[in-house]
């Protein structure tokens, strides 16, 4: 038996599969991909920083303004390109070195995709309330990336 969020993450996915799988170009599909999860579960933030010269640039969002450029490393978006795996926050303020776009985000999910063996960009999303991401984020998540 799935659980609610387990539901709600399937739907998302064939909606996902569905606006992406004949669509190359990857701004386009984070473009949606961010409205498609925002609209799903009315997270504070969604987007995606793309590796570009040994940064991540600010990418295809939806939600608040935030920071355009992060180095390899810092934050939590930096920290998931470095060590090339998925970071779950349960408190950004337990979180050294985290990097605060907006004030309200209070956890915050941080998922890399891998093009050619490398990382080429992360997938990036806020809450405002404290423990929102776990283990079911991080695998649907991952799944959702992988479409893009
Ligand atoms: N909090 C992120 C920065 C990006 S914003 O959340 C959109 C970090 O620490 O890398």
């Amino acid at each position: 038996m799935k659980t609610d969020k387990e539901n709600r993450y399937e739907e998302l996915l064939s909606k996902v599969e569905a606006i992406t799988f004949k669509e190359k170009d990857f701004i386009a599909n984070m473009a949606n991909v961010s409205a498609l999860i925002k609209e799903a579960f009315d997270f504070l933030w969604v987007g995606f920083y793309i590796v570009k010269d040994e940064e991540l640039v600010l990418g295809p969002f939806q939600g608040p303004i935030a920071c355009t450029r992060i180095k390899k490393g810092r934050g939590v978006c930096g920290t998931a390109w470095q060590n090339e795996e998925t970071i779950v926050v349960h408190d950004v303020e337990q979180f050294p070195g985290h990097i605060a776009c907006s004030s309200l985000s209070k956890s915050e999910i941080v998922v890399p995709i891998i093009r050619n063996d490398e990382v080429f960009a992360v997938l990036d999303i806020d809450s405002v309330d404290i423990g929102t991401f776990d283990d079911v984020d991080a695998l649907y998540l991952k799944k959702i990336s992988d479409c893009i």
